[in-house]
């Protein structure tokens, strides 16, 4: 097969905007992405054609000629439907393409409605209100929040604008994270109870039915009161955490991450690949944070770190995310 591979790289993106947060290319993928997925494809017979991402995708696209295309595009701008660009452009010309479509990117790169729609299928997620301006920040009534909370952008992945300091014990701290994080990503900011127990993250795989590749906990090398998975600990992972996959935790908390996962996947309607955050509670229930339709596939990424340590490899992870997507595409496939 001739098979198109978009994506956005870090190198290649600039922006007019001034202002931008330092951590605003983080989403973007490094070359050694780009290739680490296209030789396990071209490992499989396939032809690679790189379509790049943004205006030169739209190009790209429009004169190759191509079978389907291998997406890891995370869109361009700070829009909150910004993951939705390239399968919206491939709906539009008939071309297949890899992994979830437009709707289900949009709606779960929007955090708090992700959360209203797995709160409507029973999954646990901690309390949150959604703050898009000061007046309100300014309207929130303190008295009826929790603390400690998280804060945190509404429409941001790889842990852009969560920070080691996003957590808020009172409300003057909580009001200065906020104003903060308002002037600097320009979109609604999330208050979040914080969920002080386990960090664990699920990979999904398939669709027939989907299958789950693992459950990871991120165990932080140096114990802290509040351990957060921010930036500064993914970009210094190998110093900073232990990821320990299978999991060793109880069973029923195994079994209901398990079960409440693929209910996510499926009603969220995932395909292909998933990655799902929770939190486990002092009460043992695991809480939904965020799920990732989209998720990292470069060998520093959570879904690859953990299908190594469940016997994969690179290459047949790459190569499971195409057969499932092949399955809606059956033309595609030759001989
Ligand atoms: N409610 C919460 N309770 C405890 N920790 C939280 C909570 N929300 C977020 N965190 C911490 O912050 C990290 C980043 O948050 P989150 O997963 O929402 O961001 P993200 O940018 O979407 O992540 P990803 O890199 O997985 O796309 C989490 O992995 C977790 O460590
Ligand atoms: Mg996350």
């Amino acid at each position: 097969m001739r098979i198109g591979l978009s994506y956005d790289l870090k190198e290649a993106i600039t922006s007019g905007r001034a202002n931008l947060p330092e951590d605003a290319f983080e989403e973007y993928d490094y070359p050694a992405t780009i290739n680490y997925i296209a030789s396990a494809l071209e490992h499989a017979g396939n032809t690679i054609v790189r379509l790049d991402g943004g205006r030169q995708f739209i190009e790209n696209i429009l004169r190759e000629k191509v079978d389907i295309v291998f997406n890891i595009s995370e869109g361009r701008g700070t829009y909150r439907s910004r993951e939705a660009q390239v399968p919206s452009i491939l709906e539009m010309l008939d071309i297949p393409y890899t992994g979830a479509d437009p709707e289900c990117l949009a709606v779960c790169l929007d955090k708090p409605l992700t959360k209203k729609l797995v709160t409507l299928a029973g999954i646990a997620t901690p309390p949150w209100l959604t703050v898009k301006n000061k007046n309100e920040l300014d309207s929130v009534r303190w008295n009826e929040v929790a603390f400690p909370l998280i804060v945190k952008p509404a429409f941001e992945g790889s842990s852009k604008g969560v920070r080691l300091n996003s957590i808020a014990n009172d409300k003057e701290k909580a009001v200065e994270v906020t104003l903060n994080l308002m002037e600097l990503y320009h979109q609604p900011v999330m208050l979040e109870g914080f969920v002080k127990g386990d960090e664990v993250t699920v990979g999904i795989v398939g669709n027939s039915p989907p299958g789950v590749v693992g459950i990871m906990r991120i165990l932080p090398k140096q114990q802290t009161e509040h351990f957060v998975y921010s930036l500064e600990v993914k970009r210094d992972w190998q110093n900073l955490v232990d990821y320990e996959c299978p999991a060793c935790l109880d069973k029923p908390i195994l079994d209901r991450i398990t079960t409440d996962s693929l209910k996510a996947f499926t009603i969220l309607e995932c395909r292909d690949f998933t990655r799902i955050d929770f939190r486990i509670g002092a009460d043992g229930i695991p809480y939904f944070i965020e799920i990732n339709p989209l998720p990292g596939l470069g060998d520093y990424s959570d879904l690859v770190i953990m299908a190594i340590k469940m016997g994969w490899s690179h290459e047949a992870l790459i190569r499971a995310v195409l057969s499932a997507a092949l399955e809606r595409y059956p033309f595609c496939v030759q001989e």
